[in-house]
């Protein structure tokens, strides 16, 4: 039987977070852990599409270690059957993005929220259209079409993604369409496979979601954190001064996050719903609530911290590069396979 070929990407932004772990990694540990033999599943972190925004060489370079190693630690694994890869050790990718970009359409791409809101935001200062288009680079505008080609150079049939990305996997699947259409029926359009998740919220503006773009530091934690910065992170966690336990998101999110980060970070067999959660915290205070959390977040995350730092210790990280470099020899077999097919049927 054809299994399934997951594929999913994330960014070199440094050491993920409780809310890119819950919200995205750990599905993927578990759709490796529950594979089948002839499943299929490929992890890129994705250093092209990092570069749309400016970086600095040396420090986009240590965030891949970084990421890779965070891959790593968290249980994603060779062994297991998880494929992990540099985007840019696949020069694949590239190619297929030329070549799709040849039949994608410039209206579609013009209504992507993000592009949109990208413009919005150049556009601020009443500028025209036209100076806003000048500040913008072309990589910002195109990048989901090096987001489709990703997905199609696998021939994945499924993506794991968050709901902020469901839009860019419709064009994903356009974009195959397109080219199966113009030139032969070769790419597969892909399933879309929204987290269940809801979003991690700040522990200090409870408000917004966690993010590594918040300046304060102490609004997250990192899947690296220690025990000890955990239990004090939640402790000093913002809620508000009805010291009962209720599960309320509207008026009380900074209580809510909390029993959605002890329900999420409790072992699925004992875990309850937030709202029933609530209940089990009858007649307890915030401080109880809280040390339940932190003591939660430590077991879910116990052992990684360790394992990211042997990860990049291990002889100044040779191991890891060794890894990458099984990863994309086989990243770059699976792509070379579709893309002898797409050179023949395009006349290349
Ligand atoms: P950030 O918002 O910190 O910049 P990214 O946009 O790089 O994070 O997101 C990487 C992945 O983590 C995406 O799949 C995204 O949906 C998920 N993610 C990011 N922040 C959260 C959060 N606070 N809660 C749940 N999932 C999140
Ligand atoms: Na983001």
């Amino acid at each position: 039987p054809r299994g399934k070929v997951i594929f999913s990407g994330i960014q070199p932004t440094g050491v993920p977070h409780l809310g890119n772990y819950l919200g995205a990694l750990r599905q993927w540990r578990k759709l490796q852990d529950n594979a089948k033999p002839e499943d299929r599943l490929l992890f890129s972190v994705v250093d092209l599409h990092a570069i749309t925004m400016p970086q600095d060489a040396k420090v986009l370079r240590l965030r891949r270690r970084e990421m890779l190693a965070s891959l790593l630690a968290i249980g994603l694994d060779p062994e297991k059957g998880s494929t992990i890869f540099y985007q840019s050790s696949v020069p694949q990718h590239t190619e297929l993005m030329w070549i799709l970009s040849c039949t994608a359409s410039m209206g579609y791409l013009g209504r992507m929220t993000q592009w949109k809101s990208k413009l919005q935001m150049n556009n601020k200062a009443g500028d025209l259209e036209e100076a806003a288009m000048t500040n913008l680079k072309l990589g910002l505008f195109s990048y989901p079409v090096l987001q489709a080609a990703d997905i199609l150079v696998h021939r994945a049939t499924h993506v794991p993604v968050g709901d902020d990305q469901r839009q860019h996997l419709e064009f994903a699947r356009e974009c195959a369409t397109n080219f199966n259409h113009t030139f032969k029926n070769i790419l597969i359009p892909p399933e879309t496979m929204t987290a269940p998740f809801p979003r991690v919220m700040s522990l200090t503006q409870p408000e917004n979601k966690m993010s590594k773009s918040s300046p304060n530091h102490r609004s997250r934690i990192n899947i690296t954190s220690s025990p000890e910065e955990i239990r004090s992170r939640v402790m000093v966690a913002l809620t508000d001064s009805q010291n009962v336990v209720t599960y309320d998101p509207v008026s009380r999110p900074g209580v809510a996050n909390l029993l959605e980060l002890l329900s999420q970070c409790t072992p699925e067999d004992r875990r309850l719903p937030p709202r029933e959660l609530a209940l089990e915290f009858k007649g307890a205070s915030l401080k109880d609530l809280k040390e339940a959390t932190a003591q939660a977040i430590c077991a879910e995350l116990a052992g990684v911290r360790d394992r990211h730092r042997d990860l990049l210790d291990r002889k100044g990280g040779k191991w890891l590069d060794e890894i990458e470099a099984e990863g994309a020899e086989v990243a770059r077999r699976n792509a070379e396979e579709t893309m002898r097919r797409v050179r023949e049927a395009v006349g290349l």
